[in-house]
This record gives structure tokens, C-alpha cells and sequence, in this order.
């Protein structure tokens, strides 16, 4: 089905929803994409891995016309994956080749996304971007994209043993469908849209990574999302999702320190060299919080949205829209 047409340079772009029949095409426009823009951006040639099979099959599974398709001539030149959280969207990663940029794909992309995201309901739809580059920020700001707030990257090597294990129970898929209801109203109080079901059911389903769950009284009142798998099952490294806790508690900090305890536990077990998070930059609190826990600072994004307000209770939140 072609969802929007329009003209590039008297050629037709035409976005159509992905199938598995595009991967290796995806996979390539991805590596190429993003490789062209590191060498760009440091000066020097750099090769990254292909997004992997698994990574673009889970995405598809969790919303299979959310992950869309730019062809010319019969060509798969871009590619864009939308992610559906309760009634927040967001938009990433969005690639375009080379040869095929400064041509209006992107801004073809990027619309077919926001239509998709509006018709399923979205009343939140944003997205993160590399905020040092100008080229990113005029492609989102001249699309009627409003920065809401830094998001700093930081990471930690893996050495240290956690010390509070004992709250975190880890969800397997036998009791996924008892929990999402728990992690919808969990979700529900840190922001009014947000909701994380989907992507706790992609991480367990597809095996992702792991889940991890706090409970005090039998109630939830932390979340932690690890995704152990990446660009490869051989990756160094592993990313947290998400880590949300009950903004109503005064024991925040704690829960939070268990969760990502394990979290790191975890990664350490699995023999990864280094964790990785991305967090909002709008509390020092947890900015200085994450330093006494020997996390330090790589870079910067900036999220941005386009349709709704979007804020979120508590400190203890790490939360990122990073495909
Ligand atoms: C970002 C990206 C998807 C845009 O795709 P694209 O097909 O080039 O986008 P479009 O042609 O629709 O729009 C590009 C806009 O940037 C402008 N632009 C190009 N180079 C620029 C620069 N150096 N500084 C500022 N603006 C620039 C173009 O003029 C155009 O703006 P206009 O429509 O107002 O004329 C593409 O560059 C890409 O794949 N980059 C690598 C991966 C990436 O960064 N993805 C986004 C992650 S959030």
C-alpha cells in the first residue's frame, strides 16, 4: 500500500509501510546513512555495524505500519521507525542515503510518520536528535519541532557489584500479561500519555533483554527496561531503556539505586564492558546522582515535539526516545 507520493526532482517518492522482504535493503540504507554521517562528524572514515535482523523484526512486530519505507525507481532510499508508548509516539531512528539527501525524502518520512502516529491515536509526538548538528536541528525545527529538554548520554564501565539486588523481581514471559497492567498505571504516574507495555512486551517476547520490576506491598512502584541485545548479539555493551519510579514514594532514590543495581548486575554477568543511559537533563539532582554512581557524560541530544505537552513527574526517571 502506498500511504504518500510526491515528486523529488521530477522522480517519485513513494513511502509504503516496511516488509520483511526489505530487510537486507533497511539494513543497508541504515550502515550507510549513519556511517556517512560519523565520518562527516569526526573527521575521519567510520564504518558502523548493520542495525541487526532481530532489532528491525521487533520494531515491525510492535507496529508493523509504524515502520515505513521511502523508495525511488523501485529503490529503498530511506527508511524511519515510529515507537508507540500509551498515547505518547515517537520517531527514530530516520535515515536517508547519501546520494538521496537535501532532496525532501526525509521531510517525506517524517510526515508519513506523524500521520501515522496522529491516526493511531498519539496525542504526545516527538523525537531526539543529535543537538550539535545544524543540518538535524533546522530538518526538525523547520518541520514545527519545539526543543522540550536536554537528554544527556552517559555511560559506565563495568566493574562494580550492585548492593541492593533483593527488591527487583525480573518479569519473564509467563507473568508478562499480569504485569502490563501494573507498568500502564506505573507509566501513567511519572506522565499522564505515557505508557511502556509495548516496549516491555518487544524486550521479553524478543528477547531483547530483560525486564525488571520493583514491588513494595505487592504494589509496582519501579521499572527498569535493560536492553543486553544491540547492533549485534556480540556487542560490547548494553542500553538502558528506561528506568521509572513511582514519583508518590518517598524511598524513590532507593528503588531507583536497586533497579539499576541490577540492571548492572546484569550487564556485568553477561560479560559486557560498559552500560550505557540516556536521561533528561532537567534535575542536577539525578545528573549528580548518576556521577556518584560513576556514570560520566559522552554527549548530548535534544528532544523535541511537535503535538502535545510533555512532562514527567519525579526525579528518579530515566527516560530517552532513542531508536
Ligand atoms: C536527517 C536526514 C534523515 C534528513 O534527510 P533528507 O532527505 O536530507 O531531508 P530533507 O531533504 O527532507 O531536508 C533536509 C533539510 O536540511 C537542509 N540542510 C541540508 N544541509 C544542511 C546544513 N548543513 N545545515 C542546515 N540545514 C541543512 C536542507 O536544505 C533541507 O531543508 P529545507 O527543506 O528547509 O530546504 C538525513 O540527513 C540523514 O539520514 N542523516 C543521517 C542520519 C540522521 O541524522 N538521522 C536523523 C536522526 S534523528
Amino acid at each position: 500500500m502506498n500511504i504518500l507520493s510526491r515528486a523529488n526532482k521530477n522522480r517519485e517518492i513513494t513511502i509504503r509501510p516496511m516488509v520483511i522482504d526489505d530487510m537486507e535493503q533497511v539494513r543497508d540504507v541504515g550502515q550507510i546513512a549513519w556511517s556517512d554521517l560519523a565520518t562527516q562528524d569526526i573527521g575521519r572514515r567510520f564504518r558502523y555495524p548493520k542495525r541487526s535482523e532481530r532489532l528491525i523484526k521487533a520494531y515491525m512486530a510492535a507496529d508493523p505500519d509504524g515502520c515505513l519505507v521511502a523508495e525511488i525507481d523501485g529503490k529503498i532510499v530511506g527508511s524511519a521507525f515510529c515507537h508507540i508508548w500509551g498515547n505518547v509516539g515517537w520517531i527514530g531512528p530516520l535515515e536517508v542515503l547519501p546520494m538521496n539527501q537535501n532532496d525532501g525524502v526525509g521531510k517525506a518520512l517524517l510526515g508519513a510518520c506523524e500521520h501515522h502516529l496522529s491516526e493511531k491515536g498519539c496525542d504526545v509526538i516527538g523525537l531526539e536528535t543529535m543537538s550539535h548538528l545544524p543540518k538535524n536541528l533546522h530538518f526538525y525545527l523547520s518541520s514545527k519541532y519545539s526543543p522540550i529538554s536536554l537528554i544527556l548520554v552517559m555511560e559506565k564501565q563495568m566493574m562494580s557489584k550492585g548492593t541492593h539486588p533483593h527488591f527487583t523481581e525480573e518479569i519473564d514471559i509467563s507473568h508478562l500479561e499480569h504485569t502490563l497492567g501494573d507498568i500502564a498505571r506505573l507509566g501513567r504516574s511519572i506522565s499522564p500519555s505515557l505508557d511502556y507495555s509495548s516496549e516491555v512486551k518487544i524486550t521479553v517476547e524478543r528477547r531483547m533483554g530483560h525486564v525488571l520490576v520493583s514491588k513494595r506491598e505487592g504494589k509496582v512502584v519501579g521499572l527498569a527496561i535493560l536492553h543486553t541485545y544491540q547492533r549485534d548479539e556480540e556487542s560490547r555493551y548494553s542500553s538502558i531503556k528506561a528506568v521509572i519510579v513511582d514519583p508518590e514514594r518517598s524511598d524513590q532514590e532507593e528503588i531507583f539505586d536497586s533497579l539499576l543495581d541490577r540492571c548492572e548486575q546484569i550487564s556485568s554477568s553477561m560479560g559486557k564492558d560498559h552500560i550505557l543511559v540516556r536521561l533528561s537533563a532537567e534535575s542536577p539532582t539525578l545528573y549528580n546522582h548518576m556521577l556518584s554512581r560513576s556514570y560520566s557524560l559522552k554527549g548530548a541530544n535534544i528532544r523535541m515535539i511537535k503535538k502535545g505537552n510533555y512532562e514527567e513527574n519525579g526525579i528518579y526517571q530515566i527516560t530517552s526516545w532513542a531508536g
